[in-house]
């Protein structure tokens, strides 16, 4: 019961932001073993447990995770014209889109900048909601990185 509670709840905070095309968008895309869309469902549905668990805003630990990724190409494989390293760069391009799809919190858009600190050294995490998704990003991908049988 308690289970089918936070998944409703779950599914409440950032349901409007899963069915934009924008946000299904990733499934095109291979993110280490997965697709983007698979590996930020994850991060979101971990982060929201946690952040519940923690006594933090999870709504929005929820709402950046889903955000955190939001970029339309492979990191190893980038658009013509396209200067740096995307592992540092991807945060700021998630961020320009996310923005053309929803209006953000301050937080959210935290969560979303800092999310690849401290590889990304320009923007530290500034909530402990930003903490977090980072954190869980991290576990999630080693999960993502292990072979499926
Ligand atoms: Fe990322
Ligand atoms: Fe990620």
């Amino acid at each position: 019961m308690k289970k089918l509670l936070r998944a409703i709840e779950f599914d409440n905070a950032v349901r409007d932001l899963l069915v934009l095309p924008e946000v299904q968008r990733l499934r095109a895309y291979r993110h280490h073993r997965t697709n983007r869309y698979e590996h930020t469902l994850r991060v979101a549905r971990w982060s929201f447990r946690a952040a519940r668990w923690l006594g933090l805003d999870e709504r929005s630990a929820a709402r950046g995770a889903v955000l955190h990724d939001l970029f339309y190409h492979d990191r190893s494989c980038r658009p013509e014209g396209y200067r740096g390293s995307a592992l540092v760069r991807h945060p700021r391009e998630a961020v320009e889109n996310a923005r053309r799809i929803t209006r953000l919190t301050p937080k959210e858009e935290d969560i979303i900048l800092s999310h690849m600190w401290p590889v990304s050294p320009r923007h530290l995490p500034h909530s402990a909601e930003a903490v977090l998704v980072n954190l869980v990003d991290d576990v999630v991908a080693v999960g993502d990185l292990a072979p499926r049988h």
